[in-house]
Formats: C-alpha cells, sequence, structure tokens
C-alpha cells in the first residue's frame, strides 16, 4: 500500500537507530515521505508516543462541551438573579386592582377623595345628606371613574362650586357638565353619569378599588354604595 512502509529488516522505525541496520539514506527516505512504522520488537519513548487520534478528538470535545457547559449555566444563573431583581412585584397601576386606603380615611357625609393613580374619587355617602346634590339615598363607599363620560376629561370634585342653591359639586372643566357627589349627572352635555368602579375591603379595612370592573354610570349610582358590612358580605359570598 502506498502509505505504509513494508515491515523489512531495512524498513527505518521510530526508536530505531539507524546505526543498527538502517542507511542514512533510507532514514532519509522515509522521513521525507512521513512514512513510519515502530518494528515490532522496538519499544518506543513515552516522550514519542501519540494518543491515537480519535482520543485526542473526544478529549478535545469534552473539554469544549464542558467549557460551553460552564458558560451557560454561569450565563443562565445571571440571567436569573438579573430577572428576580427586576421584576415588578405588588406594583398597582390603572386597570387592575388598586388600594386606596382604609375605610376611616374617608369620612361619612364627608368630601370625596382622589387617588390619582387609579384614576378614582372615592366617597362615604350619608343618607342623611339629603340636600340637592348629596348622597342621593347612597349609604356607603362608592369609587367613581374622574374620567368624565362625555369627552374624557378629569372631572375634579369642587367643594365651593355653587349650582341650584348648592355648593360642591363634581364639575367638568371642559364643557361643564355637573354631577352630584354620587356622581349622578344634573346638567351638561355628558350622556350618562360618571362611571363607578368594583370596590372590595379586607379584614384590616383597606380598601381595594378595581380599575377594570367597570360599570357604565346611571340614575342608580347612589345605590351602588355599599357598606363596610356590606361588602365584607359580598366578600365572603364570593
Ligand atoms: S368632557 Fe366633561 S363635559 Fe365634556
Amino acid at each position: 500500500m502506498a502509505n505504509e512502509t513494508e515491515r523489512t529488516g531495512a524498513t527505518p522505525s521510530i526508536g530505531a537507530s539507524p546505526a543498527a541496520g538502517s542507511s542514512a539514506d533510507a532514514w532519509r527516505a522515509a522521513l521525507t515521505a512521513r512514512r513510519t512504522e515502530v518494528a515490532a520488537d522496538v519499544v518506543v519513548p513515552a516522550a514519542q508516543a501519540h494518543a491515537p487520534p480519535d482520543a485526542e478528538v473526544s478529549r478535545r470535545r469534552f473539554i469544549l462541551g464542558a467549557f460551553w457547559t460552564g458558560l451557560g449555566v454561569t450565563l443562565a444563573g445571571s440571567l436569573g438573579v438579573f430577572l428576580d431583581f427586576f421584576w415588578p412585584r405588588g406594583i398597582e397601576r390603572f386597570g387592575g386592582p388598586y388600594t386606596v386606603g382604609h375605610v376611616d380615611d374617608y369620612a361619612r357625609g364627608g368630601s370625596p377623595l382622589l387617588t390619582t393613580a387609579a384614576q378614582t374619587w372615592v366617597v362615604h355617602l350619608d343618607p342623611g345628606d339629603t340636600r340637592y346634590g348629596g348622597s342621593d339615598g347612597g349609604d356607603g363607599y362608592l369609587a367613581l371613574w374622574r374620567k368624565c363620560p362625555h369627552l374624557g376629561c378629569a372631572v375634579p370634585w369642587n367643594p365651593s362650586f355653587a349650582f341650584e342653591g348648592q355648593t360642591g359639586w363634581f364639575r367638568c372643566p371642559c364643557h361643564g357638565s355637573t354631577y352630584t357627589k354620587a356622581g349622578i349627572r344634573v346638567f351638561g352635555p355628558a350622556p350618562r353619569s360618571m362611571d363607578t368602579f368594583d370596590l372590595t375591603v379586607d379584614d384590616a379595612g383597606n380598601l381595594t378599588v378595581h380599575t377594570d370592573r367597570v360599570t357604565s354610570g346611571g340614575p342608580d349610582n347612589a345605590e351602588r354604595a355599599r357598606t363596610v358590612e356590606q361588602l365584607r358580605e359580598a366578600a365572603a359570598s364570593g
């Protein structure tokens, strides 16, 4: 065969000295042709011995595999730490549940209080507030969306605004729509009363407005008000 050296007495071998029977020309020819063969009776020095090519490839692949696996695990761990650090938790925003304070924060019959981030007015209606523009008979807590049903302006509570001889109304600054404390429309171009959100209370008395659960405003706004007891009963009944 072309790439094999015939195993003869004159064939030079690694580890065998030229003086041991091979001519210098034969060595040069063998080295030039890079054809080597170890004679069966020659011991190859360890320094000259090489691992089989397949074994070297396998070891190289193993080292590379270990390297990339280690790198992958390190990157995955770093990514996990990064996400764990920056992942938002317990963030409340408009469009979901929003804690708007404690029931004691809202005086019965007092002025509505705004939670800007929730775009919500919460009012504690007193059925004894019978003036025009008052509670409209509502009893309890009511969450009103401050967005005007006309063209969407933010509706403020104006305690000094006078209308029909009474002061204290929701009065839209854009086109003048006017609403009672229960958000019932009494004047202006708005097509309906102020919309309301569902409201819940926990055992500690914290109120949560659910800004993803909207009921279109209507003349029955005041009837949607709920006392703390009613809110708890509703929570208990699921
Ligand atoms: S946007 Fe409020 S009255 Fe027009």
